[in-house]
């Protein structure tokens, strides 16, 4: 069952508390960091205002018909809505994934992945599960040809790198590790030789556990840190000069994400049984996962590949000279008199923190399960699915989904045809991690429910 009308009523306050909570923790440079991230430029300009405003235009035929006919203001929804895009929560006027300057250009930020909507609520902070950066790139480029502007370069980009092949995930590591090829380890440009890379998609991780953390990303490889953090500007227009003028932006840019914390669930929770999935929880899941309320732990555990049994491209597709060469680098040395622990050759995931889990499905580092109701009923898992619909499905606790047969692949809109997720695609398993099997009918009910309370 979908979003019952109380919960509707209450989910404006989660997004208060989450505002409130970090006002208490806002020093100044926790502000500043979100200013860097939603005000500060630091990619070349994707596109501008005029382009966006005229994007519509080559939307299949049904849903041009109704832009033509709609307001700007509604024109602007719909991209919005096709694109995964959402109004900042402070200035809905503007994107949250997008810097917009006083000309009108619109530039990428961090939010385009790590800032998305909580069931329709925009939340800095929470993954963007609906992006469509790549059939947002296509739309963006056809337009420019029709309107005769230059093309940029996510516009030429990604006509040799995929950029995501499924709403909601992307192709983000990769991005990284080809920008890295073209660099030396104190971050000049050198002339290297295309490599072959291993394309997978991705959901990113919810910012509002990097607190917790010391190493970062699914494999725990890297340790944290404000310089690795700034990966994402490698562009060649950015040369090393631009990372060093650039480092006290990104000691806010860390302060701030350091600073996130969940939002809380809003619907109701039955604390009886919460209380059960505790004590189960803390018998089969705490080990990896740690505990939570007041004093809370976290292992930091990272499982071999063959134990957790998720899908493990990732894995394998970051070579042990990638990391090596990460290790040696500028962004791996963010705090000389700390000694650095980049890990090169990890051996499976790290289990992640499970703080505000309610509120970041899809499940798996690639996105491959819906909701928390199918990470504990294994075998239960859809092949094939999509989002039904924004709403919230309190019964599963995760995405209101629509299992299918199959991808439409002659559905001629990539809009439509990327809000599949087909788990036999490579990459995109949905298998693993089968500790809830142990469990009864009864414990696994009382789990989801504990977990709602994180
Ligand atoms: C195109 C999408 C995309 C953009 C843009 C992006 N990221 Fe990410 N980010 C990801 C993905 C996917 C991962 C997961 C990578 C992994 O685990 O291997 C990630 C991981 C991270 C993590 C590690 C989180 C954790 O808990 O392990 C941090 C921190 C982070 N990104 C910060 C940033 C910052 C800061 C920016 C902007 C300067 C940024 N990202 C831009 C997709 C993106
Ligand atoms: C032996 C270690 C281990 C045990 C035991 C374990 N997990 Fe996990 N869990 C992991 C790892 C590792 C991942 C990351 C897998 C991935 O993303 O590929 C994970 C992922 C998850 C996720 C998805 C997180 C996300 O952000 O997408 C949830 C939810 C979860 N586990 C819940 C549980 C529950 C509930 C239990 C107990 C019934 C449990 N886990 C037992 C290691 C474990």
């Amino acid at each position: 069952m979908a979003v019952a009308g109380v919960f509707t009523a209450t989910v404006s306050s989660y997004a208060e508390t989450a505002i409130s909570y970090a006002k208490k923790r806002n020093s100044e440079s926790v502000k500043r960091g979100y200013r860097v991230l939603t005000e500060k430029a630091v990619l070349s300009s994707d596109f501008n205002q005029e382009v966006f405003d005229n994007v519509w235009q080559c939307w299949p035929e049904a849903l041009r018909v109704k832009a033509e006919a709609a307001s700007a203001e509604q024109r602007r929804e719909m991209a919005f809505a096709r694109y995964g895009l959402t109004p900042r929560p402070e200035a809905p006027e503007k994107p949250l994934q997008y810097v917009v300057d006083a000309e009108g250009n619109w530039t990428m930020n961090c939010f385009s992945c790590h800032g998305g909507s909580v069931y329709g609520k925009p939340v800095a902070g929470a993954p963007n599960n609906r992006f469509a950066l790549q059939t947002l790139t296509e739309e963006i480029r056809k337009t420019k040809f029709r309107l005769g502007k230059p093309l940029s370069r996510m516009d030429v980009g990604s006509l040799v790198i995929p950029l995501g092949t499924t709403n909601g995930t992307t192709n983000a590591v990769v991005f990284g590790m080809g920008l890295m090829s073209q660099r030396d380890e104190d971050l000049n440009i050198i002339a290297a030789a295309p490599k072959k890379f291993v394309h997978h998609d991705m959901d990113a991780p919810a910012w509002w556990n990097f607190h917790k953390k010391p190493n970062i990303y699914i494999d725990g490889f890297a340790q944290k840190g404000h310089r690795g953090l700034m990966q994402f500007m490698m562009i060649p227009e950015n040369g090393r000069d631009f990372f060093i003028n650039h480092e006290d932006d990104f000691r806010d840019v860390y302060a701030y994400i350091s600073s996130l914390r969940p939002p809380q669930y809003p619907g109701k929770i039955d604390a009886i049984m919460a209380e059960q999935g505790r004590v189960v929880f803390e018998q089969t899941c705490a080990e990896c996962h740690g505990t939570y309320g007041s004093t809370p732990t976290y292992p930091n555990r990272r499982i071999p590949i063959n134990e957790i049994g998720t899908d493990p491209v990732r894995l394998t597709a970051l070579e042990v000279e990638g990391r090596k060469k990460y290790a040696r680098s500028w962004f791996a040395h963010a705090n000389e008199d700390e000694e650095q622990t980049t890990v090169v050759d990890p051996d499976g995931y790290v289990a992640p923190a499970l703080d505000g889990i309610w509120a970041s499905a899809p499940y798996f580092h690639n996105g491959s399960v819906p909701t928390l109701w199918h990470l504990l009923n294994p075998s239960k898992r859809p092949n094939v699915w999509r989002p039904a619909s924004e709403e919230f499905d309190d019964e599963k606790v995760g995405l209101t989904t629509k299992v299918e047969q199959k991808v439409p692949f002659t559905e001629l809109d990539a809009a439509i045809r990327r809000s599949y997720f087909d788990t036999s695609r490579f990459g995109k398993s949905n298998s693993g991690h089968d500790y809830p099997a142990e469990l009864t009918e009864t414990q696994r009910r009382a789990v989801l429910e504990y977990l709602k309370t994180l």
